[in-house]
């Protein structure tokens, strides 16, 4: 399976493209970066950097939405630098990779790929929906040829974790995330439902611990600061948030799914809520599924062990 990731690296956007790199039968053919965790600018460098550090630096990383499209401007807030630090990485320092950033726009990127290898494509965009909201409206049949569109956002039986009611990254773009769900295209949402059931601790990683490499080093720093600071309230351990989302591309039949139509409120003190759609709610056909169960433990066992092998294939 092609793949492209859109990320707003972020430590959990980071662990995603590690795994992204370690699956079999994956091919990441392009990254795409998007504002949230960090700047949009950010996001791109991380993401070269980390491309770099993994032995990936080859894979293009185009750059994509700076801001909401409700919004003119964007800077991360005090909630992301708590979780991500204030690098998206942890504070931890990479070397500057020296490829060159994709001269092809994230949402043109992704349709391009749509267009040439459709059912083989899966698009998995573990930020604000801006970009993938941009490539549905600049060309929605391609997009409609994809073989898989997975989200990491959204919250549709269980709190926010940004507001009461919203996710953080569908609160980061409401109206994209509406679009994209009022698209009616095959999503499949891994919102906080599924993702806070799936944590990672100290003893998850102990084993990329023993690797003696600068890619292991650099994750186990990063998984660190991430399960030491994720959680609101300072109880110990990560939620695997984006990884997740990518393994529902990669391995849907690990969740319970629901079909539903799904929109997006924005307006009120719900504004960035994930709920079904009134419109369409007696609509036969449902475009959403939404995860709602998970084998946690078998997902965690397979990411750390995943991420394991690649660090030490060096
Ligand atoms: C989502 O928000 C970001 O902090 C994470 O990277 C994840 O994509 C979780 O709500
Ligand atoms: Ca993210």
């Amino acid at each position: 399976m092609k793949l492209i990731l859109d990320l707003d690296t972020g430590i959990d956007d980071a662990l995603a493209l590690a795994y992204a790199l370690a699956l079999p039968d994956v091919e990441l053919i392009g990254v795409t970066a998007v504002f949230g965790n960090v700047t949009r600018e950010r996001s791109v460098e991380n993401n070269r950097n980390l491309l770099a550090l993994l032995g990936a630096a080859g894979v293009p990383v185009a750059s994509g939405a700076a801001h909401a499209w409700a919004a003119e401007s964007y800077q991360p807030g005090e909630f992301k630098y708590r979780i991500h630090g204030g690098n998206g990485i942890g504070n931890v320092a990479l070397p500057a990779s020296t490829a060159p950033v994709c001269g092809t726009p994230a949402a043109e990127f992704i349709v391009e790929a749509a267009r040439r290898f459709g059912g083989g494509l899966a698009v998995v965009a573990t930020g604000p929906l801006t970009n993938l909201a941009d490539a549905i409206r600049l060309d929605r049949a391609a997009m409609a040829s994809v073989g898989a569109i997975s989200i990491m956002g959204g919250a549709l039986t269980v709190p926010g974790n940004r507001t009461p009611f919203a996710e953080a990254n569908i609160c980061d773009d409401p109206e994209a995330a509406k679009y994209v769900f009022e698209s009616g295209l095959p999503v499949t949402m891994v919102g906080l439902d599924v993702t806070m059931q799936t944590k990672i601790l100290e003893k998850d990683i102990a084993r990329w611990r023993a690797i003696d490499t600068p890619a292991a080093a650099a994750l186990v720093a990063m998984a660190e600061y991430y399960y030491k600071n994720e959680s609101e309230d300072g109880t110990l351990g990560g939620a695997i948030h984006d990884p997740l989302a990518l393994e529902a591309a990669v391995n849907p039949a690990a969740f319970s799914m629901l079909p539903v139509n799904l929109t997006v409120v924005t307006e009120g003190p719900g504004r960035g809520r994930t709920v079904g759609d009134m419109e369409r709610l007696c609509d036969a056909e449902k475009s959403a599924r939404v995860a709602v169960g998970v084998g946690a433990a078998a997902f965690v066992e397979k990411f750390c062990g995943a991420i394991a092998d690649l660090l030490a294939r060096g």
